[in-house]
């Protein structure tokens, strides 16, 4: 697939030396770096230089004049004793308080020129314009951002991106710019459900009896329901059972895809006929975003796992899994713009271009936080507080890994070993889903992931359940984590066992990727009945449910995180870096919020 790399390697050096600026333009010579990895990407190698007319994808994003604002707003509209509690920000009210100042917008059409690019070219997902889409050749992006391109290999998942290892922009801009890609991204995404986590199947006879599995009542939640988990377990164990959602005109659940799962509609089928025969014929929406497929022949078991339980759990509450693309394969040496491997950016922009949104959605989805630039995490946060502004509720698995996986050495150089957070889990503007096991009692699942970002502060709606637990480790791993950041998860839900149809045969699956969709159909169920009550429907959770919801939750008191060879955080009476606040008690929470 590639030509010789001598060849690319003295291309691009002449192309470096072209880069040559003139003196006179002292205002757009004088750079400092923006954003730079003092050492590859673990898991990633250099594999050649791109063709110097190898289209990029370049998306600029311009600071946002009323950021602020935007970020009252949302807590504003999320806190249940303020007077605009509910009061969702509508897309054009989102897009007023997200764009730029003139002088921002002045400034970078003005470095875009010096490069003879024309602004008017540049389109923009908002009338708000704060971000640019440009198509240029890396020739043209490394003159722009000082740096040189590279073609990265990732053996593990066969997968080839074009990024940099460090970028700079003109002094003047950075108080302009928050972040431009694609630069220094190496996006290792993995979805929250490990190969290894797909189960050794289960005995036909335990999973292929439907009565059994519908007739179960909320007071007695059958020990089967600890392994082999179904909807009917979940309806039992976090007490919907009864509840029948009327508001399905206007209530609706997503799914975030990525990475090339698709969501099977015979599988789906299938599942409702062995555990919810109530469902049968119902049918989900698919909607491809940035060049997502939807191949029925292949599908995934995330995917179908997310769709099985969101609906499974939601039902029938109209479902929409979103198939995003972005991801691998692509050919390096096309000249067509690339897939840039961007997906939370593809997404974003797409559902935040809509006027009217999914009122809940989940997404099993995520990456270490320390290999995502803190330039590009804090600008995915902020637009993931757009969709909480205009009425959303965000679920997120917290992760697979107790409080870190792998060697858990930091990438600063300094290779000290720390607990090891997940993006976007440790986004203050999400709700993380940790996982769970077992029922009666239900306990913490060792490899839920739970933690303290290093990148976002505290917010203050968890400040007293967090500190509660941080002040009850005392010196215990001290120094490995960061009592300061964003603490997650901030609920659980089940994690193991889950009834998985693929391919027409059933499966066992585990990982917090079980735990965000089962949580978010409970959301949805909670949402059609504020929306059946005549009220906003939730949106940003967290607020609402550090303050008024502890009560509505199962307190997970055991159980732990080991990870990066600690014993990780253990499961208490209270808020903890496992289970966060617990899993749910629909029937409780729709009595205390709803
Ligand atoms: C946003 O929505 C408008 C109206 O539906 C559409 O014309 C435009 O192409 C969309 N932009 C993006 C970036 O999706
Ligand atoms: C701890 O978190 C705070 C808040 O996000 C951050 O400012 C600080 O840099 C972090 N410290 C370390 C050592 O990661
Ligand atoms: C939440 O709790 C506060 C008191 O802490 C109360 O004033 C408010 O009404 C409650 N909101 C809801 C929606 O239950
Ligand atoms: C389930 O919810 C109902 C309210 O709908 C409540 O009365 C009941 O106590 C709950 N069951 C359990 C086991 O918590």
């Amino acid at each position: 697939m590639f030509s010789s790399s001598s060849v690319l390697v003295l291309v691009a050096l002449l192309a470096q030396f072209g880069a040559a600026k003139p003196v006179a333009e002292k205002r757009w010579d004088d750079v400092e770096v923006k954003h730079a990895w003092v050492q590859l990407p673990k898991g990633w190698e250099y594999h050649s230089a791109p063709s110097p007319d190898y289209m990029l994808e370049l998306r600029i994003g311009l600071k946002q004049d009323k950021l602020d604002d935007l970020i009252q707003a949302l807590y504003e509209v999320s806190d249940p004793i303020h007077a605009k509690y509910g009061q969702h920000l509508s897309k054009e009210q989102v897009d007023a308080l997200v764009a730029p100042h003139p002088d921002t917008t002045a400034a970078v059409n003005e470095w875009l020129e010096h490069h003879d690019i024309d602004p008017a070219s540049c389109h923009s997902r908002s009338s708000a314009g704060e971000w640019l889409t440009l198509h240029v050749p890396v020739s043209k992006a490394e003159e722009m951002l000082d740096t040189t391109y590279g073609v990265y290999y990732h053996p593990k998942s066969d997968e080839y991106v074009v990024r940099t290892t460090s970028y700079s922009l003109p002094r003047e801009l950075h108080s302009h710019i928050n972040v431009i890609t694609p630069t220094t991204y190496f996006s290792t995404m993995r979805s929250m459900k490990a190969t290894s986590f797909v189960q050794a199947p289960q005995p036909k006879t335990e999973v292929n009896a439907a009565s059994f599995a519908e007739n179960i009542s909320p007071l007695a939640v059958p020990s089967s329901c600890g392994s082999t988990v179904t909807p009917a377990c979940i309806a039992a164990l976090y007490n919907t059972t009864g509840f029948v959602p009327k508001s399905t005109a206007t209530n609706k659940l997503g799914i975030a895809g990525y990475l090339e799962e698709f969501a099977s509609d015979s599988d789906l089928q299938t599942f409702f006929k062995r555990f919810l025969t109530t469902a049968e014929g119902t049918t989900i929406t698919h909607v491809q975003v940035n060049g997502g497929e939807n191949n029925q022949n292949d599908p995934g078991v995330e995917a179908n796992l997310d769709v099985q339980y969101g609906l499974g759990v939601s039902f029938p509450t109209p479902l929409i899994y979103y198939s995003t693309g972005g991801s691998p394969p692509f050919t390096p040496d096309s000249n067509t713009p690339s897939n840039t491997n961007e997906p939370y950016l593809n997404w974003l922009d797409f559902i935040l271009n809509q006027t009217t949104v999914p009122q809940t959605f989940s997404t099993s989805y995520g990456d270490d936080e320390q290999t995502v630039p803190l330039d590009y995490a804090t600008s995915v946060c902020n637009l993931f507080a757009q969709l909480g502004a205009r009425g959303s509720s965000i679920m997120f698995s917290s992760g697979d890994d107790g409080v870190g996986g792998g060697n858990c050495e930091t990438n600063d150089g300094t290779n000290r070993v720390l607990f090891q957070p997940n993006f976007p889990a440790s986004c203050p503007f999400v709700t993380t889903v940790g996982g769970t096991t077992k029922v009666n009692p239900e306990v913490a699942v060792d490899f839920s992931s739970g933690g303290f970002s290093r990148y976002f502060a505290q917010p203050t709606y968890q400040a007293t359940a967090v500190n509660k637990f941080v002040a009850s480790l005392g010196t215990k791993f001290s120094g490995l984590f960061n009592a300061s950041g964003r603490a997650y998860p901030d609920v659980a839900a089940l994690a193991e066992g889950f009834q998985v149809v693929v391919g027409g045969g059933v499966e066992s699956v585990a990982g917090t990727s079980c735990s965000s969709p089962t949580f978010a159909g409970v959301v949805a169920l909670l949402n059609d009945a504020r929306i059946t009550a005549g009220k906003a429907p939730l949106g940003f959770l967290n607020p609402i449910f550090y303050a008024n919801a502890t009560a509505g939750f199962n307190d997970i008191v055991s159980g732990s995180n080991p990870g990066c060879g600690q014993a990780g955080f253990t499961a208490v009476a209270g808020w903890d870096a496992v289970t966060g606040l617990g899993t749910p008690n629909f029937g409780l929470l729709e009595k205390l919020i709803v």
